[in-house]
């Protein structure tokens, strides 16, 4: 996408704002965050007056940091940078050293906000988990926390149930609900958006978005990517929490959400919090049954040779951390009871997958040939990535005499030129907190109840002395996957 283009996408304007950035010398600010921010602007979103304010540990002076953010933004922006809308971007940056912890810092903050005060003050927590609650007490200690002030969270949000509540209950102290913005990226990807428009915006799947309709639901997210040196981290984490506690459950419930009343925040989260809370869950015997872990071994990804999970950096050799997860899900509801809803999340997988994909049943019996090789179900592919798009399959005539039928694919995608205008998914969700939107952000109570039906899987393992299942790297995962989803006649998309 040219600068040229971005600028003609050109969105409302945001209010006047302070971007305080802890985490800003970080990989998610370089990365996404900035890029991110960069878009934004070429797109005239920018208002007269703004401030990115990065923080960080690092003793570096202002030049420093701006040829920092400069190098990587022109690696993580596909078009490259134009030098002088650069320019102008950099001068709305600022760094400030500070250690989050030390409560004395915060005043050289607070010096450097009322230089220019702004009335909106953006805090984005892109730091350990465990900085959290230190940097909300020292701006609130520090009277930085104001009516206007808001704060995001970025995940992980947690471990578990208690450490999240704690979280909640420590930032819930001094920031009300209504100004903390818990992120989840998946929530921001076009894609999502479509299928909320797909979904609420016309009358004609919602008739058959339900049990005796649909046959079954596959949320699959693969990654070809290993743990990208975040060994340590990763290790402490695994597929569970980093991927299925907040991306597909969140997939899962726009997919499952009844149609919320209005289009207002509240309304939306209330329908994602009763899917979350009527899974059904998955404990004792029933986690061995109904869900897989894996584990990667050494293998080739893309046909480049890669070592196994316990050979990354920072992984100890006897770690039984997975790397991959797949499990049959139930929501107890009128809507869905009986419809499995299969979930599948891995790293070092054989594509990059973004998916939903939705079986329909299948005529109640067929009175035309069809080959036999053809899965009759009709099919919804929502597709995320590597490009979003989506894809309706029909069955329809084989040109010819016979009445013989085939798939055909009904692509629903947007116009190339269209496309030009599509907001990456931290651009859209940082012009929400800016716009003060919340829809798009996890409430606390949701939070809470993803934990509580996570939790209990992770216990069952505990509890377990079976190792996660080995797969190669390079494949779709363990063949314990592809059992898990055949004892019901099905098979994951994409697997023959
Ligand atoms: C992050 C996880 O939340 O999402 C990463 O921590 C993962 O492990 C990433 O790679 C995937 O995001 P995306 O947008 O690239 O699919």
């Amino acid at each position: 996408m040219t600068a040229a283009q971005i600028t003609q996408a050109s969105a409302r304007r945001l209010p006047d704002f302070d971007l305080v950035l802890f985490g800003g010398t970080g990989d998610l600010a370089m990365r996404k965050l900035l890029p991110a921010l960069f878009r934004r602007y070429l797109a005239g979103q920018f208002p007269a007056r703004a401030r990115i304010l990065g923080i960080g540990r690092t003793n570096i002076e202002r030049d420093e940091y701006l040829a920092l953010v400069e190098e990587n933004s022109r690696k993580y922006l596909p078009a490259g940078l134009d030098a002088t809308r650069w320019t102008a971007f950099s001068r709305l940056l600022d760094y400030l050293q500070l250690d989050a912890t030390s409560a004395a810092d915060y005043s050289r903050l607070g010096a450097r906000l009322a230089a220019q005060p702004l009335p909106l003050r953006v805090f984005f927590l892109s730091t350990a988990p465990a900085l959290f609650t230190h940097v909300c007490r020292n701006l609130a200690a520090a009277s930085l926390v104001t009516p206007e002030a808001r704060i995001v969270l970025e995940k992980p949000l947690g471990q578990d149930r208690g450490s999240a509540a704690d979280i909640n209950e420590q930032v819930g102290a001094l920031f009300p609900e209504r100004q903390i913005y818990r992120i989840d990226h998946y929530l921001g990807k076009e894609a999502v958006q479509n299928l909320l428009a797909l979904r609420f915006g016309n009358a004609l799947f919602e008739p058959l978005w339900r049990r005796g309709r649909i046959r079954h639901v596959q949320i699959t997210v693969s990654e070809q990517l290993g743990v990208e040196g975040r060994g340590a981290f990763y290790d402490q984490t695994g597929a569970l929490r980093d991927m299925v506690q907040n991306h597909l459950l969140q997939l899962l419930c726009i997919m499952a959400m009844e149609p919320p009343a209005v289009d207002h925040p509240d309304a939306v989260r209330d329908e994602k919090l009763k899917v979350l809370r009527a899974l059904r869950p998955l404990e004792g015997p029933t986690v061995a049954s109904h869900v897989v872990r894996g584990q990667y071994r050494a293998g080739a990804v893309g046909g480049t040779p890669v070592v196994g999970y316990l050979e990354e950096q920072n992984v100890p050799p006897e770690s039984t951390t997975e790397t991959f997860v797949a499990l049959k899900a139930h929501i107890d509801s009128w809507r869905w009871a009986g419809v499995p809803f299969y979930l599948r999340t891995g790293k070092r997988l054989q594509e990059q997958v973004g998916e939903i994909v939705v079986y329909f049943e299948d005529v109640p019996y067929p009175i035309f040939e069809t080959a036999t090789s053809v899965n009759t179900a009709n099919r919804l592919v929502i597709s995320l990535q590597p490009r979003d798009s989506i894809t309706l399959t029909l069955l329809a005539k084989t040109p010819g005499e016979n009445m013989r039928l085939r798939p055909v694919e009904l692509r629903l995608d947007m116009p190339e030129t269209a496309r030009a205008s599509q907001l990456d998914a931290y651009e859209r969700l940082l012009s929400d907190v800016i716009k003060g939107r919340l829809t798009l952000f996890m409430r606390r109570d949701e939070l809470d109840a993803a934990w509580r039906w996570i939790d209990p899987i992770r216990d069952a393992w505990a509890q377990s002395d079976e190792r996660p299942r080995g797969y190669t790297a390079g494949s779709w995962g363990p063949a314990a996957a592809s059992a898990l989803i055949a004892r019901d006649n099905c098979t994951w998309n994409g697997e023959v």
